[in-house]
């Protein structure tokens, strides 16, 4: 059986999309449904979650440190069937990657599915404190629901 892939997508693949890939996990059957992340840059590749992305994870009950940051790149486009970004800027970085329309369809910014139409983004909480951390968190779990529920 093939399993139905969803990529998050973040600039640093350290803070949001950890989280975003973590938390939707443990959302789906594992067995129908595939979750990973990538960053447009490549400033942390190799490198763990950023540490205040571990601490809110695992106080949800999450752990992250499996993962290692890599970059986002356009074979993710034949691989994967859902790339959902964080922000407005990750949108329009991996549609420049984007070689057809079915591609550009592929890529969604996440909260949509929490506010539809609202083109709203999740913050980046790289230069925040762990407050900002658990407020991305809260977002990410919420519209995680709603992708989980439609998967
Ligand atoms: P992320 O946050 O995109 O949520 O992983 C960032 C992480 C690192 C950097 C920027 C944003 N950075 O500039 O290194």
């Amino acid at each position: 059986m093939t399993k139905t892939k969803v990529l998050m997508v973040c600039l640093g693949n350290i803070c949001r999309s950890p989280l975003a890939e973590g938390i939707l996990q443990s959302k789906v059957n594992t067995d129908k449904v595939m979750v990973d992340s990538a960053g447009t840059a490549g400033y942390h590749i190799g490198h763990l979650p950023d540490e205040r992305s571990i601490a809110v994870a695992k106080k949800n009950g999450l752990d992250i440190t499996n993962q290692r940051c890599r970059q986002f790149r356009m074979e993710d486009f034949d691989i994967f069937d859902h790339i959902y970004v964080m922000d407005q800027s990750n949108f329009q970085n991996v549609l420049k990657l984007a070689r057809t329309t079915t591609h550009q369809s592929k890529v969604k910014l996440i909260l949509n599915e929490s506010f539809p139409g609202k083109n709203m983004e999740v913050p980046d909480p790289y230069y925040d404190g762990d407050k900002g951390f658990d407020r991305v968190y809260n977002m990410l779990d919420h519209a995680c629901t709603i992708v989980a529920d439609k998967l």
